[in-house]
């Protein structure tokens, strides 16, 4: 089942992985975090840290540090290459992007008991014509989300675990965020606590750069960041 949530870009398919393929999922995302371990990203300028704890598999990796945000090609701590995106995920992303190309990144969020994430938009992407896909695994939460103006109107539900949310078209660029955990929603995480995985496009893709510009023009100098 699909929920349509008001503007047309935003869909919500509810349990969309049940208890089993939750449990593959997370096995995958183990792998994943023991060569990409969970780091403590940095508010931009005043480098005060992030309550969520993050990492990342695909080619690039969402970061942020008194730097600023912006993708990078490597864990900031271990020098490594991100992993692969697991394959039970990139299929997630086929089934629901209606977008050509694959995902160039996957963001791993964790929250603890205590962790939010305010009100924001995920706009350090090249290209907003795919949408963000993210799935969530774990505790229950309170999700937020309004319109692409920070003053815009929030509407507000809940992501339970094996949810699958679709930012896409109008909603691309809304502003949204996570105002509370419920604790002990779930059981599927022995440690307690949720955990979000979003999959995005960061530089323009190749087929639509082709599509432009003509199929000679090399996609690869494409810049990834802004
Ligand atoms: C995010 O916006 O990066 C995460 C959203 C969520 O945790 O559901
Ligand atoms: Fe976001």
């Amino acid at each position: 089942m699909t929920l349509q949530i008001g503007r047309s870009g935003l869909r919500l398919y509810p349990e969309y992985f049940g208890r089993k393929a939750q449990d593959a999922v997370l096995a995958a995302l183990r792998g994943v975090l023991a060569a990409a371990p969970l780091f403590t990203p940095r508010m931009p300028k005043s480098g005060r840290p992030m309550s969520v704890a993050m990492s990342n598999c695909g080619p690039l990796g969402w970061i942020s540090d008194e730097r600023g945000y912006r993708y990078e090609p490597a864990h900031p701590r271990t020098g490594q290459p991100w992993p692969a995106i697991p394959d039970i995920l990139t299929a997630l992303w086929s089934d629901v992007a209606q977008y050509r190309d694959p995902p160039e990144a996957c963001l791993i969020n964790y929250y603890g008991a205590a962790a939010k994430m305010g009100l924001h938009q995920d706009r350090d992407e090249a290209d907003f014509s795919a949408p963000v896909v993210s799935l969530s695994l774990g505790d229950s939460c309170l999700f937020r989300i309004g319109g692409a103006r920070r003053g815009d109107p929030t509407r507000s539900f809940r992501l339970n675990s094996g949810d699958v949310l679709v930012l896409g078209g109008d909603a691309r660029l809304a502003f949204h965020g996570v105002d509370r955990i419920y604790s002990n929603t779930s059981t599927l995480l022995a440690e307690g606590g949720r955990i979000n995985l979003t999959m995005r496009r960061v530089s323009r893709a190749p087929s639509e750069i082709a599509g432009v510009r003509g199929a000679s023009q090399p996609a690869a100098s494409e810049a990834v960041n802004r």
